[in-house]
């Protein structure tokens, strides 16, 4: 049967090259993007790839009722979701960073969930598959009140790291409550990417120079491509990946207690219901 596999940020870099891999194999690929011309440029691009029906809804992550109506659209073209790739993100200061790198993908995910359970089988979960980062281990996130605008977060890669904090503690807490809805959450690191991400930081620009140091983004993606189709048996529920290897997170971002305040600020911060 044909997947609907849904990319948040595909209209770029390591999103689009998943995208078109998923759409050479076959799957009916649906990309979420913000910027216009990135989001047409990359539609045509899965169709090079063999997209037969191929979909872009485009929303900008920092706006909650353009997430809403975006899945809205999703709900309405898909009756099923067999994958959600939870990946749209990038390096901003303060509050807006956790909105779209976090919360964003946490209401999304649950205003699809119904499409994700409409889509499991005994044996055969349907999958949402995070873009974490190695930046988790510097975040200072608040897990009780997570848009709160702390002076840390004035620093972008402090606020980025706590947003990949969040990314990796909402993994942790929906595996714990959508495993047995037939949900298997997992989440990845990619390494260091040749993309768009970062390019106002002359620090991750400098670093670029070296060209040893970062993956082109279709090999970055080769770990969330493994992750959508490896057997479900062989995975973690709440696992967090790199090089197809499970990698290690810090306690921060793998604590149950936190995980669960995470989600419940959560919940209030998007008004969704759990
Ligand atoms: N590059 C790295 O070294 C690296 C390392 C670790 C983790 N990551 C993570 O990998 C993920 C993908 O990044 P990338 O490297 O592929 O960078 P990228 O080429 O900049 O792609 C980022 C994607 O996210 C989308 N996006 C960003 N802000 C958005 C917003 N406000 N609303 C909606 N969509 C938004 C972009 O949409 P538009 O293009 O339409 O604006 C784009 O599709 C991110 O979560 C990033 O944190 C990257």
């Amino acid at each position: 049967m044909t997947r609907t596999v849904v990319v948040t940020g595909g209209s770029a870099g390591i999103g689009l090259a998943a995208a078109r891999r998923f759409a050479a194999a076959g799957d009916r690929v649906v990309l979420l993007g913000r910027h216009e011309g990135r989001l047409d440029a990359a539609l045509a691009s899965v169709r090079a790839a063999g997209a037969t029906d191929p979909l872009a809804v485009r929303a900008d992550f920092a706006d909650r009722a353009q997430v809403r109506a975006a899945a809205a659209r999703v709900a309405a073209a898909c009756d099923r979701v067999d994958v959600l790739v939870n990946n749209a993100g990038g390096l901003t200061r303060g509050a807006a960073c956790l909105r779209v790198n976090h919360l964003a993908g946490f209401e999304l995910a649950h205003l699809l969930l119904e499409r994700l359970t409409a889509a499991a089988r005994p044996g055969a979960p349907a999958r949402i598959v995070t873009t974490a980062s190695l930046a988790e281990a510097w975040g200072v996130l608040d897990v009780d009140r997570p848009l709160r605008e702390s002076l840390w977060h004035r620093s972008r890669w402090l606020a980025y790291g706590s947003s990949k904090q969040a990314n990796l503690l909402f993994t942790v807490e929906a595996a714990r409550r959508w495993s047995p809805l037939g949900v298997l959450p997992t989440a990845f690191f990619p390494g260091l990417v040749r993309s768009r991400f970062a390019s106002t930081s002359p620090l991750f620009m400098l670093g670029k120079l070296i060209p040893v140091l970062y993956a082109a983004p279709h090999r970055a993606a080769d770990t969330l491509l493994w992750l959508a189709d490896a057997p479900a048996a062989g995975l973690t529920p709440g696992g967090y990946y790199f090089l197809r290897q499970p990698f290690a997170a810090t306690p921060r971002s793998t604590s149950l207690d936190r995980a669960g305040r995470l989600w419940r600020a959560s919940l209030t911060a998007t008004g969704v219901s759990s």
